[in-house]
C-alpha cells in the first residue's frame, strides 16, 4: 500500500444490501474520505453458492463502483464462514471441542483448520478470488481469512498434531522428558497414543497443553500461508495480510505470524471503559509494532495496521458504552500516533439482521444523521491533515518483553493461583510507564535491545537458556532490567527450573525465593515506605541484591518485596508482588529514570497522553487530552489539524487533540556527535542523547567506541 496516504474506512458488506444502497454508500464514503474498504471477509455462500460454482458479478460491480469513485479494497478471502453446503458435505470438517462436541454450522468459523477438504475448499476460493482479482486496478490489499482464532480436537486434528509432535522432538524419549510423563502414568510409547488435550478426568498435563497451543497456532498459520501463496502467485505486487485478533484465548503466537504477513494488521476492541479503554489502547498498538518490528527483521518503520476498531461502543461487564463525543478519534489518533498507516473500522453500515446487528458502525441504523456519522467525516478531515507522518518511527526508551507462550503456560490450571497471566502482568506494567509518560516498546525475547535504556520482564513465566543469555547480556552490558514475580520460572517446556525461583534470573538478579505465597483475590499488604502489593507474595532470600522495600505486615513482615542488584555494569530490579497502580508507577518512573530514560513530555499534565514520531529530519508530537478538563501543555510546533502556530503551549479542550509538527529542538534528538569525545558514537548510543555506553560493544564508560 502507497505509503503518504493514511488509510481510512472498515468492513464493507455489500452482499447484505440491494445495489440502490451500494450507491449511498460510496456517495458517504466520499463525504468522510474513506479511501479503504474490507470486502468479502463473510461472503463465501454469496460468491459459491454450490460447489464449484462461483457468483462474482455483485463484487465485480461493487470493486468497479469503489475504483470509480477513488476508493481501494482489501479483499478478503471468505474462509472464516463456509457456506451451509461445505459443511453437509464434509461433516468431518465441522470443529470438535476438547469434551467432544462436534459444533453444527449456524453461525461462523465452524471448521476445523486442519481438516484436508476445509483446506482445499479455501484454497480453492481464494484461487478464484485471485484470479479475477489479482489485477482488478481497486485491489490494494488482500486480507486472507477473518481473525484467525478457533480450535478443534478432532481426529483430522490428531493426526496432524503426533506429525507436529515428531517434527519437534525428534521421538518419543524426547517428547516424554519435555512433558514429564513419568508423573501421572502418562509415559507414551506409541505415536498413537498422542491425542490432543481433550476433556480429561482431572488437571491435564502442562507441557502437553503447550505443546498444543504451539501446534495449533502452526496449524492456523499454514492454512494462512496457503492462502497467501495463491495470491501473491497471482499477482506479488499486492500485500498480504489478515487480522490478528488479541485476546488470552486465542491460540496464535501472532509475534511468529508477523515475518509471514506484508503488514500486520491488529483488531482492537478494548472492553474497559474510563481510562482503562485509552491504556488498552495504547497497550495493544504498542504490541502490534512490536510484532511488526519483529517480523521485519528489527526494521522500526515496518508497518501495521488497525483494520477494525468500533466506531461507537466499548463492550464491558456485559453491556455496551457508547463511546463519548470525540472518543473514537481519540482511540484513532493513539494508534496512529504509535504508527498505524491509518484507522479501521468494522463496520461500514450496520446490518438490520444478523447476528451483529447491533455492533457499531460508522453509518449506524439511525443513517447518516447521526453523531457517530458526523464524527466519522470529522475523523476522515483529521487524517487527510495527518498525511505526513505516515511513515517513520515511534521514540521509545523502554522495552517490554511479551511472549505468547508464557501467557499459555500461565493459564494451567494447576498453578499456585488462578490470578496470574502474563497478558495482565505485561498490562500492568504497560500501564505504569503509560501513565508516567514514558514511551514502550514491545520485544521479543532475543530481539535486539540494546537501545533502551531499561528493559521489563513482567511474569515472564518460560525462559529458555536463551532467553536467560539475552537478558544476562544485556544487563551485563550496563541494561536496567526491572523483572516481575513469575519470571524465569519455568523453562520451554513448562518444567521449574529447580534451586530456587527464578531459575533463570536468579543470578542476574541477586535473589533466591524459596516459597510462593500467592494472595487472595482483593487481599492487599502493606510495603515498607508506603503502598502495598496484591495478587501475590514471595519469600526472598537476598544473595547480592539489596532489598529496596520490604513486606510490612504478615507471615513475609520484614523480608524482601523489591530489590536491585548490580550485575557486570548494569541493574536489575525484583518486584515479588504486583504494587498497586500508584506505588507501581512510582516504582517504575524510579527506574526509568535511574535508567536515563526520559518521558515523552516531561511536564505534561497527569491524563495527557503524549507520543512522539519521526521521519526524515521531522518529529510529531501527538498529545491526547483524555481528561473531561481543558489542559495546558508546554510544546511547540504547527498544529496540523488547525494550521495554528504553538510557541509555548498547547492549549486542549476537555478530550481534544493536537498533533504538533515539532520546531525548535523540543522533539529534535542531539546530533549524534554531541558530548562525543573523538566523534563516532556506537550503534547503541548514536539514536539517543548521549550517554555512558551500556552495552558490552564498548569499553566501560566509552560513549565513542564505534559497534565492531
Ligand atoms: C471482530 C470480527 C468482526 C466482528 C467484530 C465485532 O473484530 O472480525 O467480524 O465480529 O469482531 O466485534
Amino acid at each position: 500500500m502507497a505509503d503518504g496516504v493514511l488509510r481510512y474506512g472498515g468492513d464493507y458488506n455489500p452482499e447484505q444490501w440491494p445495489a440502490e444502497v451500494w450507491r449511498e454508500d460510496v456517495a458517504l464514503m466520499r463525504r468522510a474520505r474513506v479511501n479503504l474498504v474490507t470486502v468479502g471477509v463473510f461472503a463465501w455462500s454469496r460468491l459459491e453458492p454450490e460447489p464449484g460454482r462461483h457468483t462474482f458479478d455483485w463484487l465485480d460491480q461493487v470493486l468497479d463502483l469503489l475504483h470509480d469513485n477513488g476508493i481501494d479494497v482489501a479483499l478478503a478471502t471468505p474462509t472464516a464462514s463456509p457456506p451451509p453446503w461445505f459443511s453437509l458435505a464434509h461433516p468431518d470438517a465441522l470443529p470438535v471441542t476438547a469434551d467432544g462436541v462436534r459444533l453444527h454450522h449456524g453461525s461462523r468459523d465452524t471448521y476445523c483448520a486442519a481438516a484436508p477438504a476445509y483446506r482445499a475448499a479455501a484454497r480453492g476460493i481464494a484461487a478464484a478470488l485471485a484470479e479475477r482479482y489479482a489485477h482488478h486496478p481497486a485491489l490494494a490489499l488482500w486480507h486472507v481469512h477473518n481473525e484467525y482464532g478457533t480450535t478443534c480436537h478432532c481426529a483430522h486434528t490428531a493426526r496432524a498434531f503426533r506429525r507436529w509432535l515428531a517434527d519437534r522432538h525428534g521421538d518419543l524419549d524426547a517428547l516424554n522428558a519435555a512433558w514429564a510423563t513419568s508423573f501421572w502414568s502418562q509415559h507414551y510409547t506409541d505415536w498413537a497414543q498422542v491425542d490432543p488435550p481433550r476433556a480429561t478426568q482431572y488437571l491435564a498435563n502442562p507441557g502437553h497443553l503447550l505443546d498444543f497451543r504451539r501446534f495449533w497456532s502452526d496449524t492456523l498459520l499454514a492454512a494462512y500461508t496457503e492462502q497467501r501463496d495463491v495470491l501473491r502467485a497471482a499477482n506479488p505486487a499486492i500485500p498480504v495480510t489478515t487480522n490478528y485478533v488479541l485476546g488470552d484465548w486465542v491460540p496464535v503466537d501472532h509475534a511468529r505470524w508477523a515475518a509471514e504477513v506484508d503488514l500486520v494488521a491488529i483488531d482492537h476492541y478494548p472492553d474497559a471503559v474510563d481510562g482503562g479503554a485509552e491504556e488498552q489502547t495504547a497497550l495493544a498498538a504498542d504490541l502490534a509494532r512490536g510484532w511488526a518490528r519483529h517480523g521485519a527483521g528489527g526494521d522500526r518503520t515496518a508497518p501495521w495496521l488497525l483494520m477494525e476498531s468500533a466506531p461507537n461502543q466499548i463492550h464491558a461487564g456485559g453491556r455496551m458504552h457508547a463511546k463519548e463525543p470525540g472518543r473514537m478519534a481519540r482511540h484513532s489518533l493513539s494508534h496512529v500516533a504509535r504508527g498505524s498507516r491509518g484507522v479501521m473500522f468494522f463496520q461500514w453500515r450496520a446490518p438490520a439482521g444478523g447476528a451483529e446487528r447491533f455492533h457499531s458502525a460508522l453509518v449506524p441504523h439511525a443513517g447518516p444523521d447521526s453523531r457517530v456519522f458526523r464524527e466519522a467525516v470529522d475523523l476522515g478531515a483529521t487524517l487527510q491533515r495527518l498525511r505526513e507522518v505516515d511513515a517513520g518511527t515511534v521514540d521509545a526508551d523502554v522495552a517490554i518483553a511479551w511472549d505468547a507462550a508464557s501467557g499459555w503456560a500461565l493459564g494451567h490450571p494447576g498453578m499456585p493461583s488462578p490470578h496470574p497471566r502474563h497478558r495482565d502482568e505485561v498490562a500492568a506494567a504497560h500501564r505504569a510507564l503509560w501513565r508516567a509518560g514514558y514511551g514502550c516498546d514491545m520485544v521479543l525475547p532475543g530481539d535486539r535491545i540494546d537501545t533502551y535504556t531499561l528493559l521489563v520482564l513482567p511474569a515472564l513465566y518460560l525462559a529458555s537458556d536463551d532467553t536467560a543469555d539475552w537478558v544476562g547480556t544485556y544487563v551485563h552490558g550496563g541494561g536496567h532490567l526491572l523483572v516481575t514475580w513469575l519470571s524465569g520460572v519455568a523453562d520451554e517446556h513448562a518444567r521449574v527450573r529447580l534451586g530456587g525461583h527464578p531459575g533463570a534470573l536468579r543470578d542476574l538478579l541477586g535473589v533466591r525465593v524459596e516459597e510462593f505465597h500467592p494472595l487472595a483475590a482483593g487481599q492487599t499488604v502493606p510495603l515498607s515506605g508506603g503502598g502495598t502489593g496484591r495478587l501475590w507474595t514471595e519469600t526472598v532470600r537476598l544473595a547480592g541484591a539489596q532489598p529496596t522495600a520490604s513486606y510490612a505486615d504478615g507471615v513475609l513482615a520484614g523480608l524482601p518485596a523489591v530489590t536491585r542488584h548490580r550485575y557486570g555494569a548494569g541493574t536489575a530490579w525484583y518486584l515479588s508482588t504486583r504494587p498497586d497502580e500508584t506505588t507501581y508507577q512510582r516504582l517504575m518512573t524510579h527506574a526509568a529514570r535511574a535508567a536515563g530514560a526520559s518521558p515523552v513530555c516531561p511536564d505534561a499534565p497527569a491524563g495527557i497522553e503524549a507520543v512522539r514520531r519521526r521521519g526524515a529530519g521531522a518529529s510529531w508530537l501527538f498529545l491526547l487530552n483524555h481528561t473531561d478538563r481543558p489542559q495546558r501543555v508546554p510544546a511547540a510546533g504547527i498544529d496540523l489539524l488547525t494550521g495554528a502556530t504553538v510557541d509555548t503551549q498547547v492549549h486542549l479542550p476537555a478530550g481534544g487533540v493536537a498533533v504538533l509538527r515539532e520546531t525548535g529542538t523540543a522533539g529534535v534528538r542531539p546530533p549524534p556527535t554531541a558530548g562525543a569525545a573523538t566523534g563516532t558514537l556506537c550503534r547503541c548510543c548514536a539514536p539517543r542523547p548521549p550517554r555512558p555506553c551500556r552495552n558490552s560493544c564498548c569499553a566501560p564508560g566509552a560513549t565513542t567506541t564505534p559497534r565492531p
